[in-house]
């Protein structure tokens, strides 16, 4: 059961403001600023091996131990065609919200009772970089 009043605008809003900071902080770098990110991806890469692994796999591409056992045929997080066409908003959301929030098949769960937002950010642009490896782009289909 959802109930869309007033706490989702505000999560909304917050949400939001993250994002807009996410965007803007990293145009900032100082040595220090390099330190934080470096230990931003070892964080995301432990968080993602504990929580998201499982389904999507180690390397992203949908064939993680419990994947067998899903219906959904899960993308690739190294398909870069495909991953090009989420914004991270929307990636934001469906790690918050579950998958099914955005009405894909609704077998992931919502994170945002296990999750910080800042967690959900970091896991956003760690599941992008999975996509770095070109030589993999349309891999996941
Ligand atoms: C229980 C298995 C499971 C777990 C655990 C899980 N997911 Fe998913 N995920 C899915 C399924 C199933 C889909 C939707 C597949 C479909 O219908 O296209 C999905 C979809 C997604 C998508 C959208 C992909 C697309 O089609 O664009 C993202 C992003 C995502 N998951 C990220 C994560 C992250 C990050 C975690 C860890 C915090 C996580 N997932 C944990 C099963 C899982």
């Amino acid at each position: 059961m959802r109930h869309p009043h007033t706490p989702c605008v505000s999560l909304k809003l917050l949400t939001a403001a993250a994002l807009v900071l996410a965007a803007v902080c990293p145009v900032r770098r100082t040595a220090a600023a390099d330190g934080a990110n470096a230990s931003q991806t070892t964080n995301a890469a432990r968080l993602y091996a504990k929580h998201c692994a499982q389904c999507h796999g180690q390397s992203g591409r949908g064939d993680g131990p419990r994947a067998a056992q899903l219906k959904a045929r899960i993308r690739s997080f190294a398909d870069c065609a495909w991953m090009a066409m989420r914004s991270d908003a929307v990636l934001f959301l469906i790690i918050r919200d579950g998958s099914g929030a955005i009405g894909l098949m609704p077998e992931m769960p919502a994170f945002d009772g296990q999750l910080n937002e800042g967690q959900i950010t970091e896991l956003v642009s760690y599941i992008r970089h999975f996509c770095l490896d070109r030589s993999a782009a349309g891999g996941g289909r």
